[in-house]
């Protein structure tokens, strides 16, 4: 590969761990196989599995990289048999089934996409893992409507952002929760209709409150355990309830009584180990339908924090605090690897 170099810099934790397993090492640099490019990564997007994934808390799809990180922004350098669509040169932000935090990293062509005009490449780097998630959960799976009204739990989190914004730009009332006033202020500084303090509120009460006792149409859910009946009283007649997570539990309570009273329907998905044809299909439909909305600033990207690669420990340190609105990003340099 002209002008790659064989090595590179990435982290590669030797086991699973707290932060300070994070550290740089030297690694191969990957080589593109079959319908795959190789990009030179200038940014990576740190997400809540990259820390699950840390604690080997995460069941990694098969093949899936050791190195963390789930999507990255940078220059495609070098082009695996089978592909054509993109050329060498181009810059791209892409999904990535693992292998973001390292200064190379091949991708599935058909899991890239331009980065949206008016971004840099650390905001464009910020942008899949959440818009593949949302988009395809809040719309595809969860059937959301212009018009309907959405309950969104982890307001101010990378997905909370991005589904606040993707209700505002298709027309959608988003209900948020978050864990403190000023959460709940910066969720409605970013376009969230109503924002809930769970912590010092009842958002069962609430959401009956906010819409005048109808229920919501869908919950989007990355709390689980006892939030199941919680969000099943917040649904209205034919409430869809979808989850993506389960950070208080993976079983919970539910009354049979009010899904067949309601029509409800409840499902769930995990993006990382579905197909490439399927991540592609969704890449090809956010193309299509989102990415032109950032142009007009219909969407944007809301970094909270850069951290350089050599630092991602602290950046998962950032994140598990959870102090931060929207995303945290890891900058990739390149003087070292380039040079050896
Ligand atoms: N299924 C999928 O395909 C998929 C894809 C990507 C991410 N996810 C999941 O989606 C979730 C969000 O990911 P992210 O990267 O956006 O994470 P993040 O930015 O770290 O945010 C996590 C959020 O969870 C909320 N939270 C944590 N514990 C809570 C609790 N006990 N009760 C209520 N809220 C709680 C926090 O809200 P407060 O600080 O306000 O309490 C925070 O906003 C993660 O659980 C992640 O694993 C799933």
């Amino acid at each position: 590969m002209a002008g790659v170099p064989v090595d590179m810099i990435a982290i590669d934790p030797e086991g699973p761990g707290g932060p300070e397993v994070l550290v740089p090492v030297q690694r191969p640099v990957p080589v593109p196989k079959d319908g795959e490019v190789l990009v030179k990564v200038a940014a990576a997007g740190v997400n809540r599995p990259d820390v699950l994934q840390r604690l080997g808390l995460y069941p990694m799809p098969p093949g899936a990289p050791s190195i963390p990180g789930l999507e990255i922004a940078g220059e495609i350098v070098a082009l695996g048999s089978g592909t054509g669509r993109l050329q060498i040169g181009q810059q791209v932000c892409a999904l990535v089934a693992g292998g973001g935090y390292a200064q190379y990293c091949t991708v599935p062509e058909g899991q890239c996409l331009p980065v949206p005009e008016g971004l840099t490449l650390i905001e464009a780097a910020s942008l899949p893992e959440t818009y593949f998630t949302v988009w395809s959960n809040l719309f595809e799976r969860g059937y959301g409507a212009p018009g309907e009204t959405a309950l969104i739990h982890g307001g101010t989190s990378g997905i909370g952002v991005t589904a606040i914004l993707l209700c505002k730009a298709f027309g959608l009332t988003s209900i948020v929760t978050c864990g403190s006033a000023e959460k709940c202020a910066a969720a409605l500084a970013l376009g969230a209709d109503h924002a809930i303090d769970y912590k010092a509120q009842d958002f069962v009460a609430e959401v009956a409150a906010i819409t005048g006792g109808r229920g919501v149409n869908l919950v989007l859910d990355m709390v689980g355990g006892d939030y199941l009946a919680r969000n099943v009283k917040c649904l209205g007649e034919s409430g869809r309830h979808v989850s993506i997570a389960f950070q208080r539990g993976q079983t919970g309570e539910l009354d049979l009584g009010a899904v067949m009273r309601k029509g409800l329907i409840l499902t769930g998905s995990m993006l990382r180990p579905r197909s490439i044809e399927y991540k592609s299909l969704l890449a090809d439909s956010l193309a299509a339908d989102v990415w032109p909305l950032f142009a007009g600033g219909g969407l944007k990207a809301v970094v909270d924090r850069v951290f350089p690669l050599e630092a991602a420990a602290d950046a998962h340190r950032y994140l598990e605090s959870g102090e931060h609105v929207g995303k945290v990003v890891l900058e990739i340099a390149h003087g070292q690897a380039d040079a050896a």
